[in-house]
């Protein structure tokens, strides 16, 4: 038997059989295209929480579980067997490199890192002091004047070298904002050096004094790279497909999704996580903080806590934690008292009733800021991170919408509750038409 869920009108007694559709894991999808037709009735879901808004053979998240797939990859052995270019080759192409063809994606990511150099002229434009996300999604948005020449979004070759040079330039980009933030003259790729080794050396390296790369720190960002990497069909991956579908160029598309990663709900959580603990500053406040977040009249939430799908203890918080727990031992440059706050706040709040009930559990942006203090990256810098890490997701899930056959424009429609219809009034017959000017 066809499977699927029939939906009946009571007031007009007409009905619907929707098709059922069931994925390779996950709950089983209701397919309401036909609803408008047949029913003339829409569905409403504000925030999409029960919407499956495309088919995707990417990633795989199980929020009740804790579970994340990268192609069928469990996170957790990404994190400890893989390195964060391997999994921008495993999310484009769906399949784990062979040596030869790690070589060869490395070789491609390396020569298309350089930023054409007319466009870093064009940092000089933003204040010493602007957010360095306002410069990542100008410069972002912008590489679409300098590379249109490959913007055909039907040509698979077009698609392919865009996404390179999206991996390729985002390090760089990144680390030129943090430059203009400080003043400090650009430092360009270094074709010798490995991906994340070139993006520390263009970020911390300094004409005055020789600058030493740390391996375990080198490690470490390589981890938070994997972690951020992709994660299904969140705010700005959505906004990547939606700009996507209305063939917007793919440099813009990641920009807009940049744009809404920047969200303190979102992405730019992370950074919102160590104003949380230097506003707490000490063990002894975090009751009162806890009560705050708590309490519905206060808008203060506890950053880095909750999470739109998991309902389960984040598995990237998990792994992030326990990088945090060695790099204490290994780099005395990590901020112990405010990952102390960090880990006596979360057994705190996993004990209240409040965030238990809620399944409020810590998220990936809970610890990474921590762990981003400690390789020196500054604060304002977090969320840039984030986008480096995930722009590898979002090309990779760019290039499976727009070669999706059934590909059409995203346009959601709405439950209207405005006014009924009604005509013009001049504006004599709306009310007073003498009135005394203030400050005349
Ligand atoms: C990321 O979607 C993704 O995959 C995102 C991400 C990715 O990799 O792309 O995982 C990255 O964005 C992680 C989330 C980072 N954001 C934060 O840490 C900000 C703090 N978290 C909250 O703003 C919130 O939890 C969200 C936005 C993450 C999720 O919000 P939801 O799913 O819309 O949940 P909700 O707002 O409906 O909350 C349900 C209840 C509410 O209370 P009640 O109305 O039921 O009484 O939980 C409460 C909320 O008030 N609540 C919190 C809370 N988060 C939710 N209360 C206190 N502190 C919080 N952090």
């Amino acid at each position: 038997m066809k499977d699927t869920v029939t939906i009946i009108d009571n007031a007009t007694g007409k009905q619907i059989d929707c098709p059922v559709y069931q994925g390779t894991y996950g709950p089983r999808v209701i397919d309401t295209q036909a609803l408008y037709k047949k029913l003339g009735m829409f569905t409403l879901d504000p925030g999409f929480v029960t919407t499956a808004s495309c088919r995707s053979a990417i990633t795989y998240l199980d929020g009740e579980e804790g579970i994340l797939l990268y192609r069928g990859y469990p996170i957790e052995q990404l994190a400890e067997h893989s390195t964060y270019l391997e999994v921008c080759y495993l999310l484009l192409y769906g399949e784990l490199p062979t040596a030869i063809q790690m070589l060869e994606f490395e070789e491609a990511i390396k020569t298309r890192q350089l930023v054409h150099e007319h466009l870093t002229r064009s940092y000089a434009g933003y204040r010493y002091d602007a957010h360095p996300m306002s410069i990542m999604v100008g410069i972002t948005g912008a590489l679409s004047s300098y590379y249109h020449e490959a913007l055909d979004i039907n040509d698979p070759d077009d698609r392919d070298l865009t996404a390179i040079r999206i991996i390729g330039k985002m390090p760089t980009i990144a680390a030129h904002c943090h430059k203009h933030s400080v003043g400090h003259p650009f430092v360009y790729p270094n074709y010798s050096l490995g991906y994340v080794e070139n993006f520390m050396n263009m970020m911390f390296s300094h004409p005055s004094r020789p600058y030493e790369l740390n391996p375990k720190a080198v490690r470490a960002l390589d981890l938070l790279l994997i972690l951020h990497a992709d994660h299904e069909q969140n705010a700005g991956t959505s906004t990547v497909r939606l700009a996507g579908s209305a063939e917007a160029n793919p440099f813009a598309c990641i920009a807009a999704g940049m744009a809404t990663l920047w969200g303190r709900a979102h992405g730019g959580a992370n950074e919102a996580v160590i104003h949380m603990l230097n506003q707490i500053g000490d063990r002894k406040n975090i009751l009162n903080f806890i009560k705050r977040a708590k309490d519905k009249s206060d808008p203060f939430r506890l950053m880095g806590f909750g999470h739109r799908v998991y309902k389960n203890y984040d598995p990237r918080a998990k792994i992030i934690r326990e990088a945090c727990h060695d790099l204490l031992q290994e780099m005395d440059t990590v901020d112990q008292p405010l990952f102390e706050i960090a880990m006596e706040l979360e057994r705190i709040a996993l004990e209240d009733e409040y965030f238990l009930k809620r399944k409020l559990y810590p998220n990936v942006d809970y610890y990474s800021g921590i762990i981003l203090k400690a390789l020196e990256i500054p604060l304002p810098m977090y969320t840039v991170m984030f986008a480096v890490a995930r722009s590898a997701g979002w090309i990779s899930q760019w290039m499976e919408m727009i070669s999706d056959a059934d590909r059409r424009i995203g346009r959601p429609r709405q439950l209207y509750t405005g006014p009924v219809r009604r005509d013009y009034a001049p504006v004599e017959l709306r009310g007073p038409i003498t009135a005394v000017l203030r400050n005349s």
